[in-house]
């Protein structure tokens, strides 16, 4: 019968019987799939595993730091942290048209990862996050967004004389039972039951040119407005929350002085299966206290606005 601590026990056995005594690496990208890999993995095969985690620079706010701080030093794995900021942003200077940024991004991704692979000749296998659902998607010729991106870890994107092979120790589960095995093998629970999290970040939240100056107002905001949803219990309740950065300039005022900054536009979001969505009805006064605390505490910003549209005509993202 199904339990956790089962579905975790009998991955393990097949992952060991799989690799034996080989190396195995892992893209690491802080997301539930790559994260509970990681930590079946490394119960399964310890030092054998070495994960590779890139800092895009357009990460959720301090994330980098968080993810080091649970896999490298609190559940001690071999993460090697990789900074990608300056290329990433470099590559996406001046580039405003959305689905160009998500090839740029992508494109980075690969190369960043396979330098990396690169310097660990002793691999013979990559680890990936693939669910169930990954499984179908592309069985059935979907192109979903989020199989692209896992496509970015694929060995399609490695040189081919690494000659790396597949492990995938997810690839029959649904994502609520890859939770649960998440939380039996000790993952923190905020990170196992976090809200999805789009491959290129906030990349596709700033609407158009993505600059340092713009990600980070945005990480600021977009906080703030979790920190606020967890503060009042309404995290769980919407299924997806995030804030989005508007380059356009709106005037404001504060005292006698006119002043025309960015416009900061806050998305939550209730849904089943992320094909259609309706817009969260979040209370006033909680909306109030996120806009005031928004503004008071980022520079650059003086309007605040909520996102009424639902899924169609709107897509959950903006870009
Ligand atoms: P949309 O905006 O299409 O989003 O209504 C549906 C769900 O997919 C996520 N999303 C992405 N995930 N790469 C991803 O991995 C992407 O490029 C991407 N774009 C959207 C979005 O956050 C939502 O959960």
């Amino acid at each position: 019968y199904w339990t956790a601590a089962n579905i975790i026990d009998d991955a393990i056995e097949r992952v060991r019987a799989q690799v034996g005594q080989d190396e195995v690496i892992l893209g690491l990208s802080g997301g539930v799939d790559s994260s509970v890999v990681a930590a079946l993995l490394h119960r399964a095969l310890g030092d054998r595993l070495t994960c590779i985690f890139v800092d895009t620079g357009m990460l959720r706010f301090r994330e980098a730091d968080q993810v080091m701080a649970t896999f490298d030093r609190h559940m001690g794995l071999n993460v090697v942290k990789v900074e990608g900021k300056e290329r990433f942003l470099d590559a996406l200077a001046g580039e405003a048209d959305p689905e160009a940024k998500r090839k740029i991004i992508g494109r980075c991704f690969i190369e960043v990862f396979e330098e990396q692979a690169l310097r660990f000749s002793d691999a013979r296998w990559l680890a990936q996050g693939t669910i169930y659902p990954d499984v179908i998607e592309s069985a059935g010729g979907a192109t979903g967004k989020a199989h692209v991106i896992k496509s970015h870890h694929n060995v399609g994107g490695l040189p081919e004389t690494m000659k790396l092979e597949l492990v995938e120790p997810l690839r029959e589960l649904f994502k609520d039972e890859v939770r649960r095995i998440g939380v039996e093998l000790g993952l923190p629970r905020e990170m196992v039951y976090r809200h999805p999290f789009p491959g290129p970040g906030l990349g596709v939240r700033v609407l158009g040119e993505v600059r340092a100056e713009y990600l980070e107002i945005l990480a600021r905001a977009d906080h703030i407005f979790i920190e606020e949803l967890q503060n009042d219990g309404l995290y769980d309740e919407v299924s997806q929350a995030f804030a989005v950065f508007l380059p356009v300039k709106s005037v404001g005022v504060t005292g006698d002085q006119r002043r025309y900054e960015y416009v900061i536009a806050l998305r939550a979001v209730e849904t089943v299966d992320f094909m259609t969505a309706r817009w969260a009805r979040l209370p006033y006064e909680f909306l109030e206290k996120v806009s005031l605390r928004i503004a008071n505490e980022i520079n650059g910003v003086s309007r605040i606005v909520y996102d009424v549209s639902g899924k169609p005509p709107a897509t959950i993202e903006w870009e």
